[in-house]
Parts: C-alpha cells; structure tokens; sequence
C-alpha cells in the first residue's frame, strides 16, 4: 500500500487496542517523531531511501509470490529462509511479544508488524503469478502509463480523497472480520492466501490494460475490505503480544 493506506491500517487498529497494549506502544514508541501506529506505519518503506543497507536487506519482507498452479504455500518454493512478509510477520510477532528483548529490537518489531500486516492484505503482495505482484503489468491510467500493482497500491483508494483518520472512521462501519483465536504463531500463511485468491478473481487484470472509474468503482470495496481486516488483524496481534 502507499504511505496512506498503511496509515489508514494504523489508525483502525489504534481504535482496537486494548489498555495493556495500549500503553506498551506508547512506552516502545517514546521518542518516535510521531508515535502512533499511523505514524510508524510507513516507515519499513522508508529504510529503501534512508538505510540502503537495510532497505535492500529487508526487501522481500513487503510480499510473497506463491508458484502459478494455485494459491498454497510452499515454504521452501515460496519464502526460503523465511524471507517473505509471512516470516517477516511471524518474526516479529516473536520478537514484539519477547519482553526480555532489548527495547530498540521490539521497538523495531513492532513498526515492521504495522507495516507488514497491511503489505499481506493487499492482494497483489501475495500473488499466485510471475509478474512481481503486477509490478510488470503495464497499464494506462488518467492517460498515464503505469502498473497494475502502483493502482492497487495507491489509486483505488487514493480516489475517494479521504484523509487516513477520516477513510479509517469510514471503514470502521465495515464488518468486522471473523479470525481464529491466535496461538502460538500468526495466521499470516491465511491472509496471504486470501489475498492470492482476490488475485485470481475475474477482471483484477484489466483486459485492455486501460485503468479507468470503471475499474476503480469495481474493486474499491476490495481493496477497502482488506484495509478493514488489516486494521482488526493487527490490533488482535498487538492485543495478544503486549496484553498481560
Ligand atoms: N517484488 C516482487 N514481487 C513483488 C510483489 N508481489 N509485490 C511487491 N513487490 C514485489
Ligand atoms: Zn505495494
Ligand atoms: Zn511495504
């Protein structure tokens, strides 16, 4: 998602937050610029241009590609050496609920959950095709050349022109979703696969590669539902790492 998807994801799962967990984001956010979930919630995007090294290091933590028969997980085909957002977010869910870790590593944790959990809902970063999450699927939009996987990320839900805090209080009216009670791992492998099956769903890849209202009316509630689950996902995580 683009900055303000990941900040509308922070400020549902703000509302959510439970007082225990509320405070311990508050204590591991301490001196943050702004320390909110929102306000760290774009920051794992940011490493590419401020932290090179950490940016090339920890880019294939935004997605996963699953093999093109189908939507399943394979491990060892699909994130080797756990280095796909699916490990990333059971890494630091890990990390995040191990009070014995130092603070600057949870903190850490914490702001690559935020921001993971919202990457794994959007469809095309889990997707079950070899194009990189639609990245090489060239399309026209507003008379502009782009890509598919640019449009899912920002357009769709950059054209209501909601601001983040006002499209999260939009989206809260939407259905809660229904999730298993967390265990000792995260049902990331789940939403993953979630999003690879909106993939395959008819018409995500425009025939004429020609992206126009059309379009966008078509799968905006997709893309808003996901935003939805993302914000509910990633506060019963935090409620479950940092509840006591
Ligand atoms: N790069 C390669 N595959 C990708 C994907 N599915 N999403 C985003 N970036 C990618
Ligand atoms: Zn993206
Ligand atoms: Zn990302």
């Amino acid at each position: 998602w683009s900055r303000d998807g990941h900040r509308i994801v922070g400020h549902l799962a703000e509302a959510e937050l439970r007082q225990p967990a509320r405070a311990e984001v508050a204590r591991l956010l301490a001196g943050e610029p702004d320390p909110t979930l929102a306000g760290i919630s774009g920051w794992a995007d940011t490493l590419r241009d401020e932290d090179p090294v950490r940016g090339k290091a920890t880019a294939a933590w935004h997605y996963v590609n699953f093999g093109d028969r189908g939507c399943r997980f394979d491990p060892s085909r699909d994130c080797r050496d756990n280095d796909c957002v699916i490990g990333a977010i059971n890494r630091s869910f890990l990390a995040l609920s191990d009070r014995k870790r130092p603070l600057a590593e949870r903190r850490d944790a914490l702001k690559f959950l935020v921001h993971f959990v919202g990457d794994v809902h959007q469809p095309l970063h889990a997707s079950p095709r070899r194009d990189k999450g639609g990245n090489d699927f060239q399309v026209n939009i507003g008379g502009r050349g782009s890509n598919l996987h640019a449009v899912w990320d920002r357009n769709l839900v950059g054209s209501r022109r909601l601001e983040p805090d006002a499209y999260a209080s939009v989206l809260r009216r939407l259905p809660a979703p229904r999730d298993p009670t967390l265990a000792s791992t995260t049902p990331a492998v789940d939403w993953a696969l979630e999003s690879c099956r909106l993939v395959d769903q008819p018409g995500v890849y425009p025939r004429e590669r020609v992206v126009g209202d059309a379009y966008l009316a078509k799968h905006r509630p997709t893309a808003e539902r996901r935003l939805r689950q993302a914000g509910s996902r990633l506060a019963a995580l935090l409620n479950h790492a940092l509840g006591n």
